[in-house]
């Protein structure tokens, strides 16, 4: 399947049937999705459709996104302000009366005023492993941004490591238990007003200046979604001559950047926060790819040691860095500019930076296929057309011709990324 076809909306009231299967699959249910429910699971699941069909309760088509595919509902994700959280889960209780399996006296809060509280997130089981619910997630972060909450919850059984993960990609951190629906599960929260901060250091700040403070790198950082910060490495020798770089042991050609003015500044940086990642530019590293780019920026800080002269002295690499890599087999004579890709890739996928969430999502590469071609106005230029498809304005017809040359263009330029 193809995840630029997967559209995320808001529910309707008539999607009230599918949402509370999903509430009771995420609450442990996972016998609702069976073709003969037993019949306790249907006695809920009555309910819980007139649960969500309601106005001011927890489970609320109201509070919830939707993941479509080919115009079916595929999975949702029900999330709300915590301020409203008491009141809310009053009503909802309410409609189960008697049939509650645990004793809401002893449960406590799953939220509160300044957090956005993803409550219920679930994906048809033959959708999963697509990247659904990832999706669903990153549209919930982005909701909370836009109301200007400032956290983010959810919560996750200790038993389901693999969601744990998969909040941790997302930026979600530990923040202690709550005991809920009669067991503990594991509180994560993410901070919505921190700005991602990238910390790039340097021989030649100058070569970075440019790039950024143009377009969309410098869009994020006035947006406040990202701090960049620039550190000339001469600035932390304690040579007179503000030397970085000396001979190589064993008498090869080319000169060594030295450990001391990058361990002082990697240190200075250190104590004042924890990174996530301290990255090093080399042509000798991992490959930088879209997945790894999907992947730093879900990430709450880094450093970028960019790689100058033959190399750096291997102490660091050996102590200090976390991940090395190349943006392609060629040598360039420095890393400023890989570290200049590497940035622009991270920043414009964070939430938030690309006006249309959506765009950055359809890329070439996100879903391991090239883009489609683009055409704008006029229709006709010079006689060169633009193809009928795309004038037809009917939206199937559109998608699949748009599917079909991603498809033909990735067999026939990348056939390697259809590979696995
Ligand atoms: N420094 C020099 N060449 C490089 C490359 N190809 N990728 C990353 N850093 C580099």
């Amino acid at each position: 399947m193809n995840i630029s076809d997967i559209q995320i909306r808001p529910a309707s009231i008539a999607d009230a049937a599918f949402i509370a299967k999903n509430v009771m699959a995420a609450l442990g249910t996972e016998e609702v999705y069976a073709e003969e429910m037993p019949e306790q699971v249907l006695k809920i699941w009555n309910i819980m459709i007139q649960v969500c069909q309601t106005s001011g309760v927890l489970y609320s088509w109201e509070n919830t996104l939707i993941a479509e595919y080919e115009g079916m509902p595929i999975g949702s994700l029900t999330a709300y302000d915590g301020s409203t959280y008491k009141e809310s889960r009053e009503k909802t209780f309410a409609f189960f009366e008697e049939s509650l399996s645990f004793d809401p006296d002893l449960m406590q809060d799953e939220t509160k005023a300044g957090e956005y509280y993803l409550d219920s997130l679930a994906v048809l089981p033959a959708f999963r492993g697509n990247g659904i619910g990832k999706m669903l997630l990153q549209q919930g972060i982005e909701t909370a941004r836009r109301k200007e909450i400032p956290h983010v919850t959810i919560l996750v059984s200790p038993t389901n490591p693999k969601a744990k993960r998969l909040y941790s990609s997302l930026g979600f951190r530990e923040a202690g238990e709550v005991f809920a629906f009669g067991e503990y599960f594991q509180r994560m929260k993410l901070d919505t007003t921190e700005p991602m901060r990238i910390d790039i250091l340097t021989v030649l700040p100058e070569m970075l200046d440019g790039f950024l403070n143009c377009s969309i790198v410098a869009r994020a950082q006035r947006k406040g979604l990202v701090e960049i910060h620039v550190h000339n490495l001469r600035d932390w020798t304690l040579d007179k001559h503000k030397r970085v770089d000396d001979y190589p042991y064993g008498g090869c050609a080319g000169m060594v950047m030295q450990c001391e003015p990058i361990d002082r500044c990697i240190e200075a940086l250190k104590a004042k926060r924890d990174y996530d990642e301290i990255i090093f530019t080399t042509p000798d590293g991992e490959q930088f790819s879209q997945p790894i780019a999907n992947e730093l920026s879900m990430k709450k800080n880094m450093i970028i040691l960019c790689g100058h002269f033959k190399g750096v002295d291997y102490r660091i690499r050996e102590h200090l860095i976390t991940k090395e890599l190349s943006i392609g087999d060629y040598v360039l004579t420095g890393g400023e500019l890989a570290a200049a890709v590497m940035t622009d890739a991270i920043v414009r996928i964070i939430p938030g930076v690309i006006g249309d969430e959506q765009s950055a999502l359809s890329d070439s590469f996100q879903d391991n296929l090239l883009a489609p071609p683009v055409y704008t106005r006029p229709a006709d230029y010079k006689g060169w057309k633009v193809p009928d498809v795309l004038l037809s304005g009917h939206e199937k017809n559109i998608r699949n011709w748009e599917f079909e040359q991603a498809l033909e263009r990735t067999k026939r330029l990348r056939p390697d990324l259809l590979e696995d």
